[in-house]
């Protein structure tokens, strides 16, 4: 009798049927507690570094007369893909070292490097199997993102890559350009999407586990909601644990960077080049990325760097806020970070060796206004005041009701000792007497140990 065969093969089928559906939906039937756990990492880290690192090192910013460019130069500027190509010849970074970029990152207090694998123009700075327009078809023939991932891993520091969705130079990628004279064919998205995703499988397989996947470049037409949630499953089942940027989907409103829909795609908003005017709800999790000159990409012309001291109180700002700061470098053809940057990336490390504490795993300020004096962040049983103008008169106003018992500590967290400041309570609040001089000009921080449960 072939009927219990027949049945027998039917509820296999339905089975395996259920079971992949099953895997197919489990990323959007995680529990709160399971994205806590996942998220939990990157929500402590607050500062990282970004890396926008490409063939575009290669003009440095300048085509024909024009010295404005940087990563967009091919699209801006409108130069012929066979042109563009050409640089291939001139990429030769030696002075890259892998373990310098890490090392400078780890001593600025950063937990996680961003670099990228992919900008716009397609190339990949990675050893693609996938295709030859990347950074093996140079002279320099090293693959910088092996060298960066396995330098990340020895610091400590989670190794994350950014990774285009659009391109202009791939065939398949539409909308094609009118100057990508070098592809041929008809271009075709679903094809393309399979190259995309091969490419990301290489990274999380040979470069990974990855802390993050930066998407971006999802602004266009043809790439939609529904391949935006399906590139999301696609990395979460290579990695589950994988943490994925907004930038996958279409949820993103403008610059604002934060997400917006019924069916949010991606775990995180992303600013760009501005940090929320305001704290935002703290199950919200977003990082403003912000350049230290006025480009992503390296541009030998830029020479309008932000001082330390403003960089310094971005962090803290951003902080304060209860987001992460991603902080952008844009390294030459020759591999090198530009000085400025790594001058900066020192300065604020020098500040963090002392400060840190107030940033790494704090959450955003309790108070609903900022103080006129600077910011706060906080810890269990702790407020960190971050002093910006240090008052001339040495009294330091902290609007919140008196303790009911015993007065709470305070101390610089700069002292070592942490000598006790005297405190007094008034009706609006407390009053830390500060010393005549500020420790750090560009923020000193007074720890205020509290035991009301409410902040
Ligand atoms: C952008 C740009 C880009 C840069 C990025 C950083 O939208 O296209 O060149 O990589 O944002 O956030």
């Amino acid at each position: 009798m072939l009927k219990p065969w027949i049945a027998y093969l039917s509820f296999l089928l339905i089975v395996s049927f259920a079971l992949s559906s099953a895997a197919e939906t489990s990323f959007d039937r995680e529990t709160p507690a399971e994205r806590d756990a996942r998220m939990k990492w990157f929500r402590e880290a607050k500062f990282g570094l970004f890396i926008h690192w490409g063939l575009y090192s290669v003009p440095a910013g300048e085509w024909k007369d024009k010295k404005d460019y940087a990563e967009w130069i091919s699209e801006q500027a409108q130069i012929p893909m066979s042109e563009y190509e050409k640089f291939r010849g001139q990429f030769n970074p030696v002075k890259f070292d892998a373990a310098a970029w890490a090392a400078l990152a780890k001593q600025a207090g950063m937990k996680y490097v961003v670099i990228t694998s992919k900008h716009h123009d397609g190339f990949a700075m990675f050893d693609t199997k996938l295709t030859d327009w990347g950074i093996m078809s140079t002279p320099f023939r090293r693959d910088p993102i092996k060298e960066l991932a396995a330098e990340c891993k020895k610091a400590g520091l989670k190794f994350c890559v950014y990774h285009s969705i659009m391109d202009w130079h791939h065939p398949d990628y539409a909308p094609r350009r009118p100057w990508n004279d070098t592809a041929r064919g008809e271009p075709d998205m679903d094809r393309y999407v399979q190259f995309l995703k091969g490419q990301l499988k290489e990274l999380i397989q040979n470069y990974g586990p990855l802390g993050i996947l930066w998407f971006d470049g999802e602004w266009e037409k043809t790439w939609t909601h529904e391949r935006g949630k399906d590139l999301y499953n696609y990395v979460r089942g290579l990695q589950p644990d994988i943490i994925v940027n907004n930038r996958v989907g279409k949820n993103r409103q403008g610059m604002k960077g934060l997400s917006k829909g019924r069916e949010i795609v991606g775990d995180y908003g992303t600013p760009e080049q501005e940090i929320p005017a305001d704290g935002l709800p703290p199950e919200v999790v977003w990082e403003s990325c912000i350049t230290m000159n006025d480009h992503w990409g390296y541009n030998k012309n830029d020479h309008n760097w932000k001082s330390s001291t403003k960089l310094i109180r971005m962090l803290i700002d951003i902080a304060s806020k209860g987001g992460n700061f991603l902080l952008n470098v844009g390294p030459t053809a020759e591999g090198l970070i530009p000085a400025p940057s790594v001058e900066r990336l020192d300065e604020i490390g020098a500040w963090m060796k002392v400060n840190g504490e107030s940033i790494h795993g704090a959450s955003a300020s309790p108070f609903a206004k900022a103080p006129s004096w600077g910011r706060v962040t906080r810890k269990p049983g702790k407020l960190y005041l971050h002093v910006f103008d240090w008052p001339k008169d040495g009294k330091l106003s902290v609007s919140m009701p008196p303790p009911a018992g015993k007065m709470p500590k305070a101390y610089l967290l700069a002292d070592p000792r942490h000598k006790p400041l005297p405190i007094s309570a008034n009706p609006s609040g407390l009053e830390i007497f500060l010393p005549p001089v500020a420790p750090d000009a560009a923020a000193s921080v007074v720890v205020l140990e509290v035991t009301d449960k409410a902040l």
